[in-house]
């Protein structure tokens, strides 16, 4: 707590609520705001130093409870308060903001499924980079296994003599459990009671499996023969198998909950240990993590999960303009199974009579212990489809509790009619008995194989693997969550997408499927990590530019779509810049970089001389949003030339319906040294319309290799108080 530089004060009172405190700038009173720029604001983190020493009388109560103190990220610390002393502290003149301690929940859902990975192929990139060697990637998660095959340290490279972290000892796990691979092993209980780590290994040891499923996703080694029954067998790997491991474990219990208290001690630890790449799979909506801003500031990558809250729109998390936030889609593999009908009362009826069931027909829009009629679908296939309810209910709600009623009632299997087909997580308690997601468009077909007086027969072949151009991918998972963010609208999110449904990766000393943003936050994270490795002079902004502006938008001339209701060609706010490429991600001609001053000027935009609006506007990011176009605006860019030095790039202007950009100037030369060129993009409307998101792109095009495109959201506003009626 020395209070070097900047910084505010944060204090944790987990007693029985949690707080957390910010200090004010200049000793002003505090304001408590509500609006995303107060909040913005109020988390401001370039404050002037607030020091215990300052807090008076409450010096000695609040040292006393001190359980940590923040030295990296800023200066300032949590501690263990009552009640009353968090009142005291709250009307100090320092005292900016008082608010609760959050807890912040993992993005993960569990399963033990069909559909898997398939990135098993060496590209470019993956040797150019030597496959991520002294690159080292931080985890803020569960923990690690550290036994896992995933974790072997076999022809790595000694540990980076940058690196200033430690190898904490623990309950099941010793110091001496780090290597080459997993290089230091952190963790964060201070703030936790007995009831919270019920269960729990008081050490970096990872109970409930997601932080190891995440860091072997990241930077897994190579392990052959991995397979879930049979399927998807394989190798499994990392993204960057050579880079190295820090883990942080900040998250706790079954529930797997995040504290602020530990989330920051992380942060604030990363920074001094000498993280290069910081993977959080970690939050959600309505949660910003702030003290990841000081983490950028220290040239750390930060990524961050979208959020699995989709496919409603709004509902983006980790929206800050200086962290990567990530969304979740498809890969082309399938795991398909044929269903054979017949008619039941056809002479063809199937001789093999035993591997042919009746179809039992159910809605299964059913609540945890209810039951599915045993008299009526035992022995049968249950199939699930309900044409007035299906819009609305969120496959999340009911399939896994219709598969236990299913099997509960003695079915031989459930095929379920549903949009939301990309996540077989809920098929963790099927075990033996088939159980299949169908199409709308195979609704029609099960149903037309029999009449009022037959019943539809139906046989079910096992599952098979199936790789390739034939399955359509990437399509953004149902659950990954969709922009407009609603604290920082100013800002697209989420930035790009990668895969996140049914990835195999190491949980213990097995692998197993699991789907969610989480599975796709750590992708990013691991060709975050390849790119450092190739530029080790990218700035965590080149980085994210280069991986959003060459990010694709299709796949063999077909547009990547997003799953939902309906499903969709994907936009911006389902996938940011689009589906990541990592290989042209190496090479990206130009990139949108960030002075981490500007990032200042965003944080304390309100003591700036011009509004937040256009600062948020101009701030370099390699995306446009406008979300309230009343007027012609103008938008400020400057693109850095990281290609060859002579060149001359032109824009390709996409434009959103019924809006008009301009580009000045619309050629941009780098030549004789010059690696800098700034342009302004203006908008305004051509026709006036009311209230809707409309997206376009803005290309620079070299003519050759490099096609460098950002994102644009516009919403044009014509009345402030206007709701469409
Ligand atoms: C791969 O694993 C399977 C089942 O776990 C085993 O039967 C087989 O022998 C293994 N193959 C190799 C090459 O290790
Ligand atoms: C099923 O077979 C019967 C007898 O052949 C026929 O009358 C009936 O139309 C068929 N139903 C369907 C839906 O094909
Ligand atoms: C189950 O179905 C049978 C046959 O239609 C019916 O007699 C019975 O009442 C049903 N049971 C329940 C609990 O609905
Ligand atoms: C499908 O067929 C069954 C039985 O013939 C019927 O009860 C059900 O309403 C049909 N559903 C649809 C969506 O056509
Ligand atoms: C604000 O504007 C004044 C007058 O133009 C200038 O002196 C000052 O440096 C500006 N402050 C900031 C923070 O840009
Ligand atoms: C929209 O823009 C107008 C004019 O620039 C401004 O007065 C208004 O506050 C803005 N509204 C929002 C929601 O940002």
């Amino acid at each position: 707590m020395e209070g070097i530089g900047s910084s505010h004060i944060a204090l944790l009172l987990p007693l029985q609520t949690s707080y957390f405190v910010v200090a004010q700038p200049n000793n002003k009173a505090s304001k408590k705001g509500k609006s995303s720029m107060k909040i913005l604001k109020k988390q401001q983190l370039h404050t002037k130093i607030c020091s215990p020493e300052s807090l008076e009388g409450n010096k000695e109560a609040a040292l006393e409870s001190i359980i940590y103190s923040y030295k990296h990220a800023f200066s300032g610390f949590a501690a263990m308060l009552t009640e009353s002393q968090a009142q005291t502290i709250a009307e100090l003149p320092e005292v900016r903001s008082i608010k609760p301690s959050r807890v912040h929940p993992l993005h993960t859902t569990h399963s033990q499924d069909f559909l898997g990975l398939d990135y098993t192929k060496p590209t470019g990139l993956l040797h150019d980079a030597k496959y991520g060697d002294g690159i080292i990637i931080g985890i803020i998660d569960t923990g690690i296994w550290p036994e896992s095959a995933s974790f072997s340290d076999h022809g790595l490279s000694p540990i980076p003599s940058k690196w200033k972290g430690q190898c904490q000892a623990g309950e099941a796990f010793r110091s001496n459990q780090c290597n080459r691979k997993i290089i230091g092993a952190r963790w964060y209980d201070k703030h936790l009671s007995a009831e919270d780590l019920k269960g729990e290994y008081r050490s970096a040891r990872d109970t409930h499996g997601h932080g190891t499923h995440v860091a072997s996703t990241a930077a897994g080694a190579l392990v052959p023969n991995i397979s879930f029954h049979g399927l998807a067998a394989g190798y499994a790997r990392g993204v960057a198998p050579h880079a190295q491991l820090a883990v942080y474990k900040a998250c706790w219990g079954l529930g797997a909950s995040c504290h602020d208290a530990g989330i920051i001690k992380a942060f604030d630890d990363a920074i001094h240990d000498g993280v290069d790449v910081l993977s959080l799979s970690i939050g959600k909506s309505g949660d910003e993590f702030f003290s990841s801003f000081h983490a950028v500031k220290n040239g750390i990558t930060v990524i961050f999960v979208a959020g699995n809250e989709g496919p409603a729109p709004r509902t983006v998390t980790n929206a800050l303009p200086w962290v990567i936030t990530v969304a979740s889609a498809t890969i082309d593999r399938a795991f398909p199974t044929v269903i054979t009908l017949a008619n039941g009362s056809s002479s063809i009826v199937p001789k093999d009579n035993n591997n042919w069931y009746e179809i039992h027909h159910s809605s299964c829009l059913i609540r945890n212990g209810e039951k599915i009629n045993a008299s009526l679908a035992s022995g049968k296939i249950v199939f699930c489809y309900s044409p007035l309810s299906v819009s609305i209910t969120s496959p999340f709600g009911y399939v896994s509790h219709a598969v236990k009623a299913a099997k509960e009632a003695g079915a031989k299997g459930i095929i379920i009619a549903t949009y939301g087909l990309d996540i077989l997580d809920y098929f963790e308690k099927c075990g033996a008995m088939p159980c299949i997601f169908v199409d709308f468009d195979a609704v029609g077909q099960i149903n037309s194989s029999g009449d009022e007086n037959t019943t539809p027969l139906v046989k079910i072949a096992p599952a098979r693997t199936w790789v390739g151009g034939e399955v359509l991918a990437p399509k953004i998972s149902t659950f990954s969550s969709r922009g407009p963010s609603p604290l920082l609208p100013q800002f697209l999110k989420p930035d790009v997408a990668a895969p996140g449904s049914n990835i195999l990766a190491a949980v213990k000393d097995s692998y197993k499927f699991q789907s969610g943003t989480s599975m796709a936050c750590p992708h990013v994270s691991g060709v975050a990590a390849l790119l450092k490795a190739l530029h080790p002079d990218w700035s965590p902004a080149i980085i994210k530019s280069a991986l959003v502006t060459t990010a694709s938008n299709d796949r063999y001339g077909l547009p990547i779509l997003a799953n939902g209701l309906p499903q969709k060609i994907a936009d911006p706010f389902d996938y940011g810049g689009g589906f990541i490429d990592p290989n042209k991600a190496t090479d990206p001609g130009l990139a949108y970089d960030v002075d981490p001053k500007d990032y200042d000027l965003v944080v304390n935009c309100e003591s700036a001389n011009s509004s937040c609006e256009s600062i948020f506007q101009n701030l370099n990011l390699p995306s446009i949003a406008i979300p309230n176009l009343t007027m012609p605006t103008t938008v400020l860019r400057t693109v850095t030339n990281v290609g060859q030095d002579d060149a001359i790039y032109k824009a390709v202007v996409q434009c959103p319906p019924g809006v008009r950009i301009s580009v000045e100037p619309s050629v941009l030369q780098f030549k004789q040294g010059k690696k800098k060129q700034s342009f302004k993009v203006t908008f305004s409307m051509t026709h006036k319309v009311q209230g809707s998101y409309l997206f376009g792109s803005l290309a620079w095009c070299d003519g050759a290799a490099h096609y460098v495109r950002i994102p644009i959201a516009v919403r044009p506003v014509i009345s402030e108080n206007y709701a469409d009626l």
